[in-house]
């Protein structure tokens, strides 16, 4: 019944439920690590998997209050099944190592948030799994890239800095034909403006600290998928323990329950600043893929259903010119992270990407002079406002 309502009604309603006991409202905060069983032999059950239900809150399904962020994320994401992590970053680790062992083969966008090319390219090809970093805009690079051994292919779609946008539908039907797992990195779009599932990906992913929490006050991750690939990750989860906790489902749930208004907001005045960056003499090129100067926004136009609140830009005069914008801003706050209310601003070679060695991030476009922006949901007049002023100090 969830599925058939419209995505707004789904973020305000899906999962939730008056709490039985009580008939609280919203949804209470299971701030417990552990849950008492009647007897012994439900107890036996329910460990053994024979009886539904919950046992300890690292253990799926956790408590009520994941079981209602996972069962409202992946009515948004249209999927069976999903799982919380910590953080972003857990979710995408528990993902690759669930799946990939030694002599396996990963492709990945060669454009990806700085940890998560670590991660691939540090502890993953320290494990023996082979990884190419392709530049997954280029669909005839994806297909010379796979292997006997590919076993998975990762997206990140829009690309953190970069803004690259890859064709999902394309990708995963490469990755099906060649019997690879197709992951999506969702965190930028959102389910709001992309639904990987939908176009054909195994697996959608977030860090959920960005816009799925929305207001820049909790780490989180999360993963839909089918409930067969969630009952092979949930071995993985429970050995390693990187789930999210009670009081995070529980501001992801609440964020959920404005994501439709939020990306509105964002989209929108993230495109009347990257038109504003554009028309500046001191801006020599803008990436949104909004714009019909972005390189694959033919792309961007046929999967996603809005361009989202991030965008990259350089500033002429390099890294220089750059810093002194950055610290001449006041409306718009200097930090990394992404998908708050609130404007922020960054670098990237120098903060997130700083961990990407410098001639990769020169090869795939991370350059000195690129500045990123999560565009918030303030009045976009004031954002532009708070820019012009910046301009004017460098
Ligand atoms: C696209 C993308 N994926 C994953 C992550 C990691 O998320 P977290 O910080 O929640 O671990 C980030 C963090 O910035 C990101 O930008």
């Amino acid at each position: 019944m969830q599925e058939k309502m419209k995505f707004g009604t789904r973020c305000v309603h899906a999962g939730e439920k008056p709490d039985p006991v009580f008939g609280a409202h919203t949804t209470p905060i299971f701030q417990t690590s552990t849950f008492v069983f009647a007897n012994a032999g439900q107890g036996a059950a329910r460990f053994a998997g024979k009886e539904a239900g919950y046992v300890y809150t690292r253990i799926s399904p956790n408590t009520p209050t994941h079981a209602v962020f996972v069962e409202k994320v992946a009515a948004l994401e249209e999927g069976d099944a999903g799982q919380t992590f910590a953080s972003g970053m857990a979710a995408i680790t528990a993902v690759v190592l669930a799946n990939l062992k030694q002599g396996d083969h990963l492709i990945s966008t060669n454009v990806v948030y700085g940890c998560t090319y670590n991660l691939f390219s540090e502890i993953l090809s320290g494990l023996g799994i082979e990884v190419s970093f392709i530049d997954t805009t280029d669909l005839g690079k994806v297909r010379a890239a796979f292997q006997e051994n590919t076993k998975m292919v990762f997206l990140e779609t829009p690309a953190n800095p970069t803004m690259n946008v890859c064709d999902i539908g394309e990708i995963a039907g490469m990755a099906r034909e060649h019997g690879a797992l197709s992951i999506v990195d969702n965190t930028f779009a959102t389910p709001y403006f992309q639904k990987p599932l939908q176009l054909g990906a195994d697996v959608s992913l977030s860090s959920c600290t960005k816009y799925i929490g929305g207001h820049a006050d909790l780490l989180g991750g999360v993963v839909v998928g089918s409930l067969d690939f969630m009952k092979k990750l949930a071995p993985f989860v429970e050995y390693t323990g990187g789930i999210m906790g009670p009081h995070e489902a529980w501001l992801c749930i609440r964020g959920l329950k404005t994501l439709h208004l939020r990306m509105e907001k964002h989209a929108e005045n993230a495109l009347k600043t990257a038109e504003f960056l554009e028309a500046r003499p001191e801006v020599e090129w803008v990436r949104y893929p909004g714009l019909r100067s972005h390189p694959q926004h033919d792309v961007a136009k046929k999967q996603m259903s809005g361009y989202s609140g991030m965008l990259s830009f350089g500033v002429r005069g390099g890294i220089e010119a750059g810093r002194r914008l950055m610290n001449s801003v006041s409306l718009c706050s200097l930090a990394v992270s992404l998908g708050a209310t609130d404007t922020l601003i960054q670098h990237p070679a120098s903060m997130t990407h700083a961990c990407v060695p410098p001639e990769v991030r020169k090869k795939v476009g991370i350059t000195d002079e690129l500045v990123r922006m999560s565009v918030g949901i303030e009045d976009p007049e004031d954002i532009i406002a708070d820019l012009e002023q910046a301009f004017g100090k460098i």
